[in-house]
């Protein structure tokens, strides 16, 4: 990049760039220290604030009610308003005071207290898929994603939602086809958009027929719950419903899977910190607020204002779009020191990887808890890792994905 100029938009929130390099983290380092809040064009399509600073996603992701979810989710490289497709109606695209009614349908199955139950069988389910990377505790090879990552969070969130094991292949499906829809190994080439029409079409008529069978005879389950849950009063309708099912399955899946990947990466490539958390596995705790700094899974959510304003010195129209960049407030030096060292005991870690405010992710607990018990149990197990081949990442501009991570271990037998 040209030192004098400023990053073009596809280089700050360009798909094409994250697939083929990861993260552009000195297009936002440039951003943050020139121009934090800085308007881009988007070809063929309405273009949006890039707001890279973390004190500055703090500000807006506060005031719920000036500066709203709705209209705008993300900006996505087809570019168009994207507003709000009717298809949906989710947490993600609510506002006050609505947001809140719903959330709170389901917020007593997320608290940390709650989750914590859920430990033994995610422990359970990490060993049995350790024991089957172990073999016989020798050298071997295999993919990380397709191993441990993806088999994991998804068991783990079809176990909470209630979905049988038969109709796991479903789920993982669907949120592929949804969360990789600008991917062509996912989406579909040919229509766009089709993949992900597709998916969701799929995806509620099957929850369709479950939330049916739950309302007759309910069970400890996430299907259940919302199922039967009021918001006013009144039972919650039916695209409400369908939506607040996809939206588990695609934030539950997608995100978990890659701060997995994305964090024993980190670790394989800082062999010091590896070996600091070797050494003191009671450490993971830290370790993982670390990784999911590091990782910021999510790339990007939008906030609209209702009034115009001034962020910066920049004027700020009503109805424009504010691109909410988390992984460049969490590289942001005003808040973190030295912050392109991966540091496994980092601390203070006042991250934003799980967003902040109203929208603070609603998973944050059960995601916490996955990756600590994946990082404890490689930590105190893993004898010797590299990796075994290019890692290859998911056309997104909004999620960063890991679709495949080659690596050669040797991990001990329990
Ligand atoms: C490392 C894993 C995860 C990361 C990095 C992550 C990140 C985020 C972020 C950045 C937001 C938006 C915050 C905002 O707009 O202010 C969010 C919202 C959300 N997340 Fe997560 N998430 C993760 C795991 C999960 C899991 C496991 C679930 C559910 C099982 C989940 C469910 C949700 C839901 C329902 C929302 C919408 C909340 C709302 O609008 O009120 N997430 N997440």
């Amino acid at each position: 990049m040209d030192s004098q100029a400023l990053p073009t938009t596809f280089e700050v929130i360009g798909p094409d760039t994250f697939q083929r390099d990861g993260y552009p983290h000195d297009a936002w380092k440039c951003l943050r220290e020139r121009a934090p809040v800085h308007w881009f064009d988007l070809p063929g399509g309405v273009g949006f604030w890039a707001i890279t600073k973390r004190e500055d996603i703090l500000t807006l992701s506060k005031q719920p009610q000036r500066f709203l979810n709705a209209p705008r989710l993300a900006i996505f490289e087809e570019g168009g308003p994207v507003e709000n497709r009717t298809e949906v109606r989710q947490l993600l695209n609510m506002d006050p005071p609505e947001h809140a009614a719903y959330r709170g349908a389901a917020s007593s199955w997320f608290t940390p207290r709650a989750i914590r139950r859920r430990a033994p069988e995610i422990e359970r389910i990490t060993r049995d898929l350790l024991a089957e990377m172990a073999g016989d505790g020798g050298e071997r090879a295999g993919d990380f994603v397709a191993d441990l990552a993806a088999p994991l969070t998804l068991h783990v969130l079809a176990d909470m939602l209630g979905v049988p094991r038969e109709d796991w292949r479903l789920m993982f499906q669907w949120t592929n086809q949804i969360a990789g829809a600008s991917d062509n190994e996912y989406g579909d080439s040919e229509t766009p958009g089709g993949g992900v029409m597709d998916a969701r079409n799929g995806l509620f008529a099957y929850f369709t027929e479950l939330a049916a069978e739950r309302r007759k005879t309910p069970r400890d389950d996430m299907v259940s719950v919302l199922a039967n849950a009021t918001v006013g009063g009144e039972p919650i309708a039916p695209l409400e419903l369908l939506s607040f099912y996809l939206l588990l399955v695609v934030a539950g899946n997608e995100t978990t899977r890659n701060a997995a990947s994305g964090g024993l990466l980190a670790l394989i490539e800082n062999p010091p910190e590896m070996a600091k958390l070797r050494r003191d596995p009671s450490g993971v705790d830290l370790a993982v607020e670390e990784i999911v700094r590091w990782t910021s899974p999510v790339i990007q959510f939008c906030r609209t204002p209702v009034e115009d304003f001034e962020l910066r010195g920049q004027s700020i129209r009503a109805k424009d779009s504010m691109c909410l960049l988390y992984p460049s407030a969490n590289r942001d030096a005003d808040a973190f020191e030295a912050p392109d060292a991966f540091r496994v005991d980092r601390r203070p870690n006042p991250h934003l990887g799980f967003g902040v405010g109203e929208h603070f992710c609603l998973g944050a607990s059960l995601a916490r808890l996955e990756l600590r018990i994946i990082f404890r149990e490689l930590a105190q197990r893993l004898e010797a890792i590299e990796l075994d081949g290019p890692v290859e990442r998911m056309r997104s501009s909004f999620l960063g994905g890991v679709k495949r991570m080659p690596i050669r271990y040797r991990l001990s037998v329990r």
